[in-house]
């Protein structure tokens, strides 16, 4: 019965309390050898973004950012007093254009930019540029703030000629090739522009965290903690953010996480097996085709759908994530709206029965995610000794956003890891990270160089 399927996915999506400890004892180790050493699994990579705003920050930047599902052009102006105003235009970029030539790719975003600034700016011409922060949410290894070498593409791109160069310069060519007159400042991951953004209106953040196509964190981090950066000549007693790259936890040796062979599936058929271990079983690229999985799994065992054609289904990633939450959130006894996906989108008919489980086993994927997600935090917020005082974790992406019930989620797990004081953990939705953060970091940047430093 679909009871009884019900029962055994429930013991393989669970994570118990016990189980999420041993994965935090794992995942601060790994933290913090990343800090120690080059060239880590987790890379702990330094932004140098150092230090926080103030709030005063002033001026009109633009911003571009390349997160995964789309490209954004944004106008943001700062108005000092923790305030802005932003302008944006939003493109689509095809399946396509993420797997061609990596200069077309920049190239194309050059252009985009080109005609923003010709709607938007007349003012700004080759003689009166303006300074541009390119939020760039792939792992890159920094050796100052506008240089950045790609070291995997993650989120399904795999652009040739972008890996192992470095992005700030690549992007520089499209912009000359193209005269577009804007001086780049500033190459950003999504964290660490989420981080600055919730900085800007809440000073006492630590951490943030993006749970969207992709999953990642970054936090503020004091120099005198991160062993390779010791030969740099950098003030131990300054801070600053600290891109972890987290999705690649346990990537290399897979000894902490339990994947199940949905997992291990995606993994092996996705554009870059062996990678982003964590990522693949959090992040919203990959929970649909999780859930897909299973139910190809109950097809294949003749448990449900017989007589039906189900070829629909059988298409990889044709079961989007957000098809997970409108199931959890189905407000009907009949699960009008699970009927309304199956036989919309896959001509299916279903059970009551049937429609019960799709949504059981949703909440088991999405909760799963979750408890994973809060595992990450765990082990910032314990590495940190964040536990008594408590701090606020600034959080963004469709998953955390969209998805019903998931920041709830979370602060359960925290309080299942971390016991009571787990609750002086709070997540707080971050304010358009790659836009206003962006503008925000462009602007420290010029005060720091300003400065002489
Ligand atoms: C946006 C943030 O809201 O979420 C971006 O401003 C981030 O910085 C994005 O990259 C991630 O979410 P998703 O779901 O689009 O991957
Ligand atoms: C992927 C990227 C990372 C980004 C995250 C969230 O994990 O590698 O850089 O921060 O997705 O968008």
């Amino acid at each position: 019965s679909m009871e009884d399927h019900l029962d055994k996915y429930t013991k393989l999506f669970t994570l118990t309390a016990q189980r999420m400890r041993m994965i935090v004892d794992a995942f601060e180790e790994t933290l913090d050898k990343g800090l120690q050493e080059w060239g880590q699994c987790v890379p702990m990579f330094p932004t140098w973004v150092f230090g926080s705003p103030t709030g005063s920050e002033k001026g009109d930047y633009l911003a571009l950012d390349m997160g995964g599902t789309n490209l954004r052009v944004c106008l943001v102006s700062l108005l000092g007093g923790c305030k802005f105003e932003i302008t944006q235009t939003k493109y689509r970029l095809t399946e396509e254009q993420k797997q061609e030539d990596g200069e077309k790719l920049f190239d194309f975003c050059a252009e985009c930019i080109k005609e923003f600034i010709k709607v938007h700016l007349p003012d700004v011409t080759a003689e009166n540029p303006i300074v541009l922060g390119f939020t760039f949410s792939y792992p890159c290894l920094q050796e100052r703030i506008d240089h950045g070498i790609l070291i995997r593409w993650t989120k399904g791109f795999g652009a040739p000629n972008v890996e192992g160069h470095d992005v700030g310069e690549l992007f520089r060519k499209s912009l000359e090739r193209h005269q577009v007159p804007v001086v780049l400042a500033a190459l950003i991951n999504d964290t660490t522009g989420a981080l600055i953004a919730s900085q800007y209106v809440r000073p006492t953040t630590k951490i943030a965290v993006i749970l969207g196509t992709g999953c990642n964190a970054a936090y503020t981090e004091e120099i005198k903690c991160i062993g390779k950066l010791k030969d740099k000549g950098l003030n131990g007693d300054d801070v600053v953010a600290i891109n972890c790259e987290w999705g690649a936890f346990d990537s290399d040796l897979h000894q902490h996480l339990p994947r199940t062979k949905y997992d291990l599936h995606i993994d092996e058929h996705s554009n870059k097996p062996g990678e982003q271990a964590f990522e693949k079983m959090i992040s919203g690229r990959y929970l649909g085709e999780i859930f897909r999985l299973v139910v190809m799994e109950l097809i294949d065992e003749g448990a449900m759908f017989l007589g039906q054609n189900t070829y629909k289904l059988e298409t990889a990633y044709s079961l989007d994530t957000a098809f997970l939450s409108l199931m959890e959130s189905d407000p009907t006894d009949e699960l009008l709206t699970i009927i309304g996906i199956f036989s919309h989108f896959y001509g299916l008919e279903t059970t009551l029965a049937e429609r019960q489980f799709f949504r059981a086993l949703a909440r088991l994927i999405g909760r799963r995610a979750a408890r994973l997600s809060a595992c990450g935090i765990a082990a910032i917020v314990r590495k940190k000794g964040y536990l008594e005082k408590g701090c606020d974790v600034g959080a963004d992406g469709t998953l955390y956003n969209k998805y019903p019930g998931f920041p709830q989620r979370i602060h359960q797990a925290l309080v299942d890891v971390l016991g009571e004081q787990g609750k002086n953990i709070k997540t707080h939705h971050a304010e358009d990270g790659s836009g206003v953060g962006s503008a925000i970091i462009a602007a420290m940047t010029k005060a720091r160089k300003d400065a002489g430093k």
